[in-house]
Formats: structure tokens, C-alpha cells, sequence
């Protein structure tokens, strides 16, 4: 069942998405969260495996601790929810069977669960973290227009001490964070977006 209005098209999110760091003071339903991250979980990923994780805390003990974490960054705890994007290769890794295409006849899926077993295997636990957090980071990037098509704002966030978050949150020490998103309906604007001029960034070949 669908809880969430959509309120723009995709353009007009990319256009009036701010990092926004002052929410109104007002819970956001746990509904509303799972059909934004049910959303997000479409985001593509190398050999569909999906690495992200998503960890969201309302608590408001648990944000207080977080914004210790964050060096005090005050939208932590101003927001009324914040999700921890995490990337998890090593649960991967451990249930591969569950990312093969249920349409592959059992052999087939077999054969993949072996190749991708091979190929990750070869590489250290560190290098295919980073890999995997490639992937999320994709993820990360659907949250931030979900949640603007939905009216709520976020601000991605890396300015935090990844090993105390992964403390407070029971996280492996394998596990990597893409961002801190601190979520919920805007108190403040953000910034005038200020960004390159496409001549800079991009060229025609
Ligand atoms: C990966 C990432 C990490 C960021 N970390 C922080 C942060 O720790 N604190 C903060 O206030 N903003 C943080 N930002 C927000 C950026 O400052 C912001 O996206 C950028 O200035 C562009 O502004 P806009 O998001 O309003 O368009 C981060 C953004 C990204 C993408």
C-alpha cells in the first residue's frame, strides 16, 4: 500500500534538493520510511548484488550519541530520523544464493553463485569493501531524490568518526558507511546550489 505522496517529477527533485540541516520537530511514520527505502532498493548494482544496508534511528538517546559521533554536527538530532547507509560485501558474500535471479534454472544459479564466489574471493576483504561501496553509494543517491519526491529533505553526511558509528550501531568492523542521511520535513533552506559549469565537467567525444 502506498503512504507517500509523490509531490514532483524527478526533475524537479534534482532541481530543489538542498542539503538541508534544520527539520521541524515531528516524528515520520515508519511506514513512510519503508516505502522510501523499498523504493531505493531498486537502485542498480554490479551483478544485482545490493551490498547497502540501511540502518535508520529514531531513537532519540541513540541520535544524541551519533551527533557525539558526527563531531556535534547539531541536523543529527534536529532531524527525526537519520539512516546510516552502510555497505555490507561480507553478508554478501555469505548469502549469494539470494542475489541470483530466481529465474535461473538451479544449475545456472550454482554456476554463478561459484563465479562470483571465485572472483570476490581473489580480491582482499578490504578491496572488495571498497567495491561494494561503490555500489552503495548509488543507493545513497536514490535516497536523497526519494526522499525530495516525497517532500521530505535530507543532508548526506560523511563528516563523522565511521568507527564509533559502527560501535554505536553493532556494525562488523568489514562494514563500510556511505553516509549519514539525517531525514525529515525542512525548517530552513538550504544553500543556492553553486556547481560547475558543464564545459568543466563534461566532454563530447
Ligand atoms: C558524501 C557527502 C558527505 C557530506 N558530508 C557532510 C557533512 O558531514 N556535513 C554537512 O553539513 N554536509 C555534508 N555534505 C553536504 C555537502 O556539503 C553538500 O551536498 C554540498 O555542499 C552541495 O550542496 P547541496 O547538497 O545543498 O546541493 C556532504 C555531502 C556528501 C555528498
Amino acid at each position: 500500500m502506498q503512504v507517500l505522496e509523490q509531490t514532483m517529477t524527478v526533475q524537479e527533485a534534482i532541481k530543489s534538493r538542498h542539503s538541508i540541516r534544520k527539520f521541524i520537530q515531528e516524528t515520520m511514520p515508519r511506514e513512510e520510511l519503508q516505502e522510501i527505502l523499498k523504493l531505493v532498493s531498486l537502485a542498480p548494482s554490479a551483478w544485482n548484488l545490493q551490498p547497502w544496508r540501511f540502518h535508520v534511528i529514531t531513537d532519540t538517546v541513540l541520535k544524541e550519541k551519533l551527533q557525539e559521533a558526527a563531531y556535534g554536527q547539531q541536523q543529527v538530532t534536529s532531524a527525526p530520523a537519520v539512516i546510516v547507509v552502510a555497505s555490507d560485501m561480507e553478508d554478501v558474500l555469505a548469502n549469494l544464493m539470494e542475489t541470483v535471479h530466481p529465474g535461473l534454472t538451479e544449475e545456472r544459479k550454482q554456476e554463478e553463485v561459484a563465479n562470483l564466489a571465485a572472483l570476490f574471493g581473489s580480491m582482499t576483504v578490504e578491496e572488495r569493501a571498497q567495491w561494494a561501496l561503490a555500489q552503495t553509494n548509488i543507493a545513497l543517491g536514490f535516497l536523497l531524490l526519494t526522499a525530495e519526491g516525497f517532500g521530505y529533505s535530507t543532508v548526506p553526511m560523511l563528516g563523522f568518526d565511521p568507527i564509533k558509528v559502527k560501535e554505536l550501531l553493532g556494525l562488523a568492523e568489514h562494514v563500510k558507511l556511505a553516509a549519514m542521511v539525517p531525514i525529515g520535513k525542512k525548517a530552513a533552506e538550504g544553500y543556492p546550489h553553486h556547481r560547475h559549469d558543464l564545459n568543466r565537467i563534461a566532454k563530447f567525444h
